[in-house]
């Protein structure tokens, strides 16, 4: 286990848990003393993160759900709240890509990606705000991207992850008096299935797509999902305080 213990006692539930960022920051929960309720639509995918962080002391329960739908996102909620007792901490990190210029994308795309990705962060923001105020604690963070400042290809990523901000930004009034901070997370390029399947879907190598955006920026590397984790720790611990409303570019810093 971790040196530090930020989460001991916390009850923290992450959306997208069976890959890349939320199983990372799931495992980095775990490891720091939270209770983890990992939420993915891919059963073994998230069952296999499950049983990796129990078989290293962690507490973790997988949840069968597609984020889209608001009774089991509900349930999710309600689920581990029974289970653990409460809910300190929400990361709305489920999400998917597509690029399509306007001509190209259905409006059924398109908002398959709104409420994969926007739709359900405000449903299971809704779902915890109830029980973070009566405790008057909690930690609210969305994985939102630096793609939300718009790219050829991206309206429906794009307007999603700009979305992910507008709603942070509004919660971050709406709950800030009741002890709950409402934060994001915007990383550029990490390495995980989602930029993989982005470069087998260009028609490149992973490799390709990897040393491209490297070049790109200031930082030798493009991001791990333990860089983004630890971001997404930071923001959901009591380090973090003082912090609300804000979206923090992971990016590495790219040039403009
Ligand atoms: N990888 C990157 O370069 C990058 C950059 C910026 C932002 N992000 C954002 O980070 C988040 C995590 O991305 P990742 O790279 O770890 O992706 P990933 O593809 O590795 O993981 C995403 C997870 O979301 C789950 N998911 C998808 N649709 C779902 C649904 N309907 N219901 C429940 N779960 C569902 C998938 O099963 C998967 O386990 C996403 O919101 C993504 O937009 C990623």
């Amino acid at each position: 286990m971790e040196g530090q213990n930020r989460f001991s006692g916390r009850v923290s539930i992450v959306t997208g848990a069976g890959s890349g960022i939320g199983a990372e920051t799931a495992r980095l929960f775990a490891s720091e003393g939270a209770a983890v309720t990992l939420v993915d639509i891919d059963r073994s995918a998230v069952e296999t993160v499950v049983a990796e962080i129990t078989a290293a002391g962690g507490q973790a329960v997988a949840v069968i759900c597609d984020v889209r739908d608001p009774d089991q996102v509900d349930r999710a909620v309600a689920g581990a709240v029974e289970r653990f007792g409460g809910v300190h901490i929400l990361v709305n990190n489920a999400g998917v890509m597509q690029e399509a210029t306007i001509e190209q994308i259905s409006l059924d795309d398109f908002t398959r990606v709104m409420s994969i990705n926007l739709t359900s962060a405000f449903l299971f923001s809704k779902a915890v705000e109830g029980h973070m105020r009566a405790q008057r604690y909690g930690k609210i963070v969305m994985t939102s991207s630096r793609g939300m400042l718009g790219a050829p290809g991206y309206s429906s990523y794009a307007s999603s992850k700009a979305g992910m901000v507008g709603l942070a930004g509004a919660l971050a009034w709406e709950l800030g008096p009741y002890g709950i901070n409402v934060n994001s997370v915007a990383p550029g390029h990490v390495t995980t299935p989602l930029t993989e399947e982005l470069a087998v879907k260009r028609g490149g190598s992973y490799e390709d797509i990897r040393a491209t955006a490297a070049s790109r920026i200031a930082l030798p590397d493009i991001a791990s999902p333990r860089d983004i984790a630890e971001v997404i720790a930071f923001l959901a611990s009591d380090a973090a305080r003082f912090v609300t409303g804000q979206a923090i570019l992971t990016t590495g810093r790219p040039m403009q």
